[in-house]
């Protein structure tokens, strides 16, 4: 069964994308749409596609069975909903949106026509995260400490907080959402920040790093930090004391368990984003939203959470996270 893909966004994870999809059986390159032509276009002469700079022509005039929106977080205006009128399931990059009433709406209609959807949570797919995912349900976790501690990303909107939302929204989402899909859901946070650090970098005004500390609802708390100053080597990934056990996750890399009398390393192998693009596209053949471990609702609250903290930053104080 073939299935026609259109791009919205054509940057850098975008075609970490197209390369995963175009080793799926089945799959065709339909669309390549970008503001920036020149990306559409090589994108288009790789992977094939009609070249748009106008997502909206592309859904008038191509017919896809699957959209992936790969923009930054400033630039979601009115794609996603745009996908669900025409009944297109899509895969969108995370953060899904800056605006949190926005994407409420975003939910309902994609619920008023049981849309297939994704979005680019790809480190639940990992097999490391499968073997620990058990252990959580012993609710024996007494609290975890959680890492994104690294340098600038190149990317121009990076470092404005009006267009990417700062690191937290941006980069930790992906250790804020491990924490939930684990551990389950945050009640409220506390944040702080620091500023002013990174003197070499010009036209930022993103936090140089943040502290958020966190209650979940089964009464277990949690510190995640984000940093984006650093000149050598940082730290991602996120460390669970268990009563009877401490788990060292490494980002996309490795699970160390350390149970006292033994000590076990576990790798993650494989190719992340093709088990994400795999599942997604298997749902999208089969209509089987189970198949996909992060959906627009479920991402929906990661936002939220992240929102909370940057709110938590900004007003000194401790904020409920209110889905
Ligand atoms: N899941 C992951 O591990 C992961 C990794 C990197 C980036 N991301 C996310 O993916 C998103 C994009 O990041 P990126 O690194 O690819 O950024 P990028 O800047 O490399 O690419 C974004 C592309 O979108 C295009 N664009 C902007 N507005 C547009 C519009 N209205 N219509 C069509 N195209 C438009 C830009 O011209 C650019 O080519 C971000 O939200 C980011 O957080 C996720």
């Amino acid at each position: 069964m073939e299935i026609k893909i259109g791009f919205i966004g054509c940057g850098g994870i975008a075609n970490a994308h197209m390369n995963a999809l175009s080793k799926i059986e089945g799959v065709r390159f339909s669309g390549m749409c970008d503001v920036d032509e020149n990306r559409a276009k090589t994108a288009s002469e790789k992977f094939g596609g009609k070249v748009y700079t106008d997502y909206k022509k592309m859904l008038e005039e191509i017919e896809i069975d699957a959209c992936y929106i790969c923009l930054p977080p400033f630039a979601h205006q009115g794609q996603e909903e745009l996908c669900i009128e025409k009944n297109i399931p899509f895969l969108v990059e995370k953060p899904i949106h800056l605006n949190k009433n926005k994407a409420k709406k975003i939910i309902e209609k994609i619920k008023e026509k049981n849309l297939i959807t994704a979005v680019g949570y790809q480190d639940r797919y990992q097999d490391i995260i499968s073997l620990i995912k058990p252990f959580f349900l012993e609710k024996n976790l007494g609290f975890l400490v959680g890492w994104w501690v690294g340098g600038m990303p190149g990317v121009y909107w990076w470092r404005k907080k009006e267009l990417s939302g700062g690191q937290a929204i941006e980069q930790t989402t992906h250790i804020f959402d491990m924490t939930r899909y684990l551990v389950g859901e945050p009640v409220e946070v506390f944040a702080v920040k620091r500023i002013g650090l990174m003197k070499d970098v010009e036209n930022y005004n993103i936090e140089d790093a943040s502290g958020v500390s966190v209650y979940y609802e089964d009464g277990t708390f949690g510190v995640i930090f984000s940093g984006c100053f650093l000149k050598v080597p940082g730290k991602v990934g996120i460390d669970f004391y268990f009563k009877d056990k401490v788990i060292e996750y490494t980002e996309r890399q490795k699970v160390k368990i350390n149970y006292g009398n033994k000590i076990e390393e576990i790798y993650e192998k494989g190719d992340l984003l093709l088990k994400e693009d795999s599942a997604f596209i298997e749902a999208v053949k089969t209509k089987n939203q189970s198949l996909i471990k992060s959906s627009y609702e479920d991402a929906y609250k990661t936002l939220v959470f992240t929102l909370s903290a940057n709110e938590a930053m900004e007003k000194n104080k401790v904020i409920k996270v209110k889905y």
